[in-house]
């Protein structure tokens, strides 16, 4: 019987998706698979949206952000109808397993398939980099270099008008990514779910930067802690400084690749097929100190990513 691969991008999407489909779909017709692009997420796959991917469809993707099978939310998968179409659907495409890539939706997605008897693997993708398994997600690198270029440039207003400024970054509700935000745009605060913020003490800080000679202070703040403008607010009333908020949004999730993150891409992407090939099935593909691994799904989606607050002391005496 022929060897057949299903892939699918899920949930948010992440630069570097691109690339991840790229390595899947070439090595896996070197290893004589064909490979079967489902289209917008799970929804397409529960509406039978294909794509039979060749080596060439994947020509000129490495360098481009999104994802060229487009990708959604789909909320019917949380269902038991949802999920048994999403089974008949694999079933009558004859996948001998389906490789998705995406976040912690696509995990818990994928560990279902898996209980149902599917042949599972995962890519670890998504900017919050927020997954347990890997110490970083694809699409990561890029998101905070956007994040930290843009803060660069905040910092040029700020700083003309000696004006403190919120910035909020994206990560859902952890602050994996405003903590390396903060530490590489020279911020001198971040506030994210996983740590408790005294306000008075925040005001108090600041006050110090302007008594210190501080010209511009930048907060870097996590949406996940509530809204920016309400904290905005009571930073203005707390110190009686001119406070000005900026929501990064949605440009965090596009843009070109770096190099890093289609490094991450391409050798995750790889070993996702490798893995299959070798008979090994229902893993979460991602890097551990450096080494590009796989731990089961089921493990991944049970344990919860630890915060390190090293990024949060680092910052703390850099920021004098
Ligand atoms: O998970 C990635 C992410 O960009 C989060 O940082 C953000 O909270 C969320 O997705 C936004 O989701 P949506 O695309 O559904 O608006």
């Amino acid at each position: 019987m022929a060897k057949r691969l299903g892939i699918i991008t899920s949930g948010g999407d992440a630069p570097g998706m691109n690339a991840a489909i790229r390595a899947v779909v070439r090595q896996g017709i070197t290893l004589g698979y064909s490979i079967i692009g489902v289209k917008r997420g799970f929804k397409g796959l529960l509406d039978n949206e294909y794509v039979n991917l060749t080596a060439r469809y994947v020509s000129g993707i490495i360098n481009s952000g999104g994802t060229i099978l487009h990708t959604g939310r789909c909320p019917e998968m949380k269902t038991k109808a949802g999920m048994n179409r999403a089974i008949k659907a694999i079933k009558d495409l004859e996948l001998n397993g389906l490789i998705i890539i995406g976040g912690d939706g696509s995990l818990a997605a994928g560990d279902m398939l898996s209980k149902k008897g599917i042949k599972v693997m995962n890519i670890a993708a998504s900017i919050d980099n927020d997954i347990y398994g890997t110490d970083e997600t694809i699409g990561y690198d890029t998101a905070l270099n956007t994040a930290v270029e843009s803060i660069d440039k905040i910092r040029d207003t700020a700083t003309s008008h000696d004006r403190i400024f919120v910035v909020e970054i994206m990560g859902r509700e952890h602050g994996f990514l405003t903590a390396d935000v903060g530490l590489a745009a020279g911020c001198e605060f971040i506030i994210v779910p996983e740590m408790k913020t005294d306000l008075h003490k925040l005001a108090k800080g600041l006050k110090e930067g302007k008594e210190k000679g501080k010209t511009s202070e930048i907060i870097a703040f996590a949406e996940g802690c509530g809204s920016s403008c309400a904290f905005g607010d009571k930073i203005e009333k707390l110190t009686g400084f001119e406070v000005r908020v900026s929501t990064l949004g949605y440009i965090q999730r596009g843009g070109i690749p770096t190099a890093r993150t289609r490094i991450l891409a391409s050798k995750f992407g790889h070993m996702a097929v490798d893995l299959f090939h070798k008979g090994k099935k229902n893993q979460l593909v991602g890097i551990t100190k450096g080494t590009v691994s796989a731990i089961p799904i089921s493990r991944a989606v049970s344990r919860e990513k630890k915060f390190d607050d090293k990024t949060f002391k680092v910052l703390k005496t850099l920021s004098v």
